[in-house]
């Protein structure tokens, strides 16, 4: 199938890249911006491990998203989530409640939550529950994830500041 350049802005880092008509955006992350935290999972939008946030910071199912339609768009995947060593207060309350087991669904579900506090910072439970109602865990259940984000509202709420020296949750 014929390629077609588009421009795409992942985590700042601006790149013309040849993509087919019909390329996953997930694909695109992990071949040519080389960024393996998005993970590729159920690749129909039932799973959530593929979320990314788009440019006005919602979540986009990048195994869905057609990477041509990203032409000229920014996106941020799970290694632009730290910033200057410092870890982002969703990935500093997942560490500290113990949300993480093989890790394979954690960064779809940090960029599920970032996008639920960029819209709703003072999220509640209810809000919580919904949003990431479509984020599996296949390791656990989803309560210490949630006790995650809660914690993370409340420390954002606080004004309080990531812990610094990690590169976040990845892999
Ligand atoms: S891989 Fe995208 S929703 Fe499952
Ligand atoms: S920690 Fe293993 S799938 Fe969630």
């Amino acid at each position: 199938m014929r390629k077609q350049f588009i421009r795409l802005t992942v985590n700042g880092d601006c790149r013309e890249v040849a993509v087919a008509p019909n390329q996953a955006l997930v694909e695109v992350i992990r071949e040519q911006f080389g960024l393996t935290g998005t993970k590729r999972g159920c690749t129909s939008g039932s799973c959530g491990v593929c979320t990314v946030n788009g440019d006005d910071g919602e979540a986009v199912l990048s195994c869905l998203a057609l990477a041509i339609e990203w032409d000229g768009r920014s996106i941020t995947t799970i290694e632009g989530v730290a910033q200057n060593g410092a870890l982002h207060p969703l990935q500093q309350a997942f560490l500290e409640h113990g949300a993480v087991q093989c890790g394979f669904c954690t960064p779809g579900l940090i960029m599920t939550a970032r996008a639920l506090l960029e819209s709703n910072p003072r999220a509640d439970a209810e809000a919580i529950n919904e949003a990431l109602a479509g984020a599996i865990c296949r390791c656990t259940g989803h309560i210490k994830v949630k006790e995650a984000v809660a914690k993370a509202v409340e420390v954002l709420a606080g004004g309080h500041a990531g812990q610094e020296g990690s590169d976040g949750a990845q892999g």
